[in-house]
């Protein structure tokens, strides 16, 4: 702390503009009361087979770090990421995406934070100091110092005269940055009103209809390709099971069949109230008739940020998002009762199909399921 130092010691302004970057190393030291016990060069001889070996280790590092960071957003941006059923050619392309897109992003912040270490280890001086602790801010004086102690440590470091590490530093630690920005920009553009009308938008799930044909509601019996319609017995008075949308037109498409069933925004939590539970229900204004008898359908993407809401408690009649523990009331058109979520989640309107004896979606929901977006206004 400056008052505790005697200001006779201290510069004048004048004299501060004065001083080299080694006159205000050795005052700031002074100042702060630090002795330097040790500062040995790390490389006394200059230009030795062993120094050039080390700075082409860490040259090396930093440039894998440049060709992953590469690597990276070329695969993020152009390898095919969208969903292959196993039985379709394309699948294996398909499935090493999440792995290369982490090995690549992996790779880059790998080899710079190598880098880092390796070339501290190598070139930075290891000096030994002791320094007795004091309290306070610091003085313009203090400021000073220790930015030349820090200028002064990079530069013997010796990494001015080290254009390699230089370049390979800027290529890895640029382009990683650049990976990182593209990994956290790449998902969000995305235009909203882009199809609007068809379920590939943020407006549609797989439940839409598409030219008046019916959508069911359907099992997953673990074979993708297996058709299973539900009907109102096989549930029972308390029950749930996740369903996913079925179409005629799909019964012979094994790829279409796969698809509904890994759809991110299908699944949908079909809840058969115990009666003595549905004869307490508040609905939501506007969708009144969405449940069919003690049937309710919910969609199962969190209003959070978008976890499977898998946890039904019959006692309390909650459904449980198990993320961040947010807790929807079923008996309350799913409205939120305690969690961070703020939004009910999505209901389907169902009814039952008299022909087969089936469950199916009147329409697609009337509002986006899951998490906000900028555009979203329920
Ligand atoms: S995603 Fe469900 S509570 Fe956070």
């Amino acid at each position: 702390m400056v008052s505790a130092k005697n200001p006779e010691q201290l510069p004048t302004q004048a004299e501060l503009a004065e001083m080299s970057r080694e006159d205000l190393v050795k005052l700031g030291m002074k100042l702060d009361g630090v002795e330097l016990v040790e500062y040995p060069d790390p490389w006394p001889v200059k230009g030795t087979r062993a120094e050039k070996r080390a700075e082409r280790l860490v040259a090396l590092w930093f440039a894998i770090a440049a060709l992953s960071g590469l690597a990276f957003i070329g695969v993020f941006i152009f390898w095919p990421n969208e969903y292959v059923a196993a039985s379709d050619p394309g699948h294996f392309a398909y499935s090493l995406y999440t792995p290369l897109v982490g090995a690549t992003l992996g790779l880059s912040i790998l080899g710079v934070g190598v880098g880092v270490l390796v070339y501290t280890k190598k070139f930075i001086p290891h000096e030994v100091a002791v320094q007795q602790r004091h309290d306070g801010g610091s003085s313009e004086v203090d400021k000073a110092t220790i930015i030349a102690e820090l200028a002064d440590a990079g530069n013997r470091s010796t990494i001015t005269r080290r254009p390699m590490i230089k370049a390979t530093l800027g290529a890895g630690a640029g382009v990683m940055g650049l990976g990182l920005g593209v990994f956290a920009i790449g998902g969000l553009v995305r235009d909203p009103w882009k199809h609007s009308d068809s379920k590939e938008s943020l407006w549609h799930t797989g439940w839409q209809e598409v030219g008046g044909e019916r959508v069911y509601l359907r099992r997953h019996t673990g074979d993708p390709h297996e058709v299973v319609l539900v009907k109102p017995g096989d549930l029972d008075a308390g029950g749930m099971e996740t369903v996913y949308p079925f179409r005629e037109s799909e019964r012979d498409d094994d790829h279409a069949l796969a698809v509904a069933l890994k759809r991110s925004d299908n699944p949908v939590m079909l809840i058969r109230l115990r009666p003595e539970d549905a004869a307490r229900v508040i609905k939501h204004q506007g969708q009144e008739d969405f449940n069919y008898g003690d049937f309710f359908a919910y969609s199962k993407i969190c209003s959070h940020l978008g976890c499977p809401t898998s946890l039904y408690e019959q006692r309390t009649n909650r459904i449980l998002c198990p993320c961040h523990q947010s807790q929807f009331d079923a008996l309350q058109y799913a409205k939120p009762v305690f969690g961070p979520a703020t939004r009910k989640l999505a209901q389907l309107p169902i009814a039952l199909d008299e022909e087969t004896g089936a469950l199916y979606a009147r329409s697609d929901f009337i509002e986006p399921i899951g998490p906000a977006f900028w555009e979203r206004k329920s």
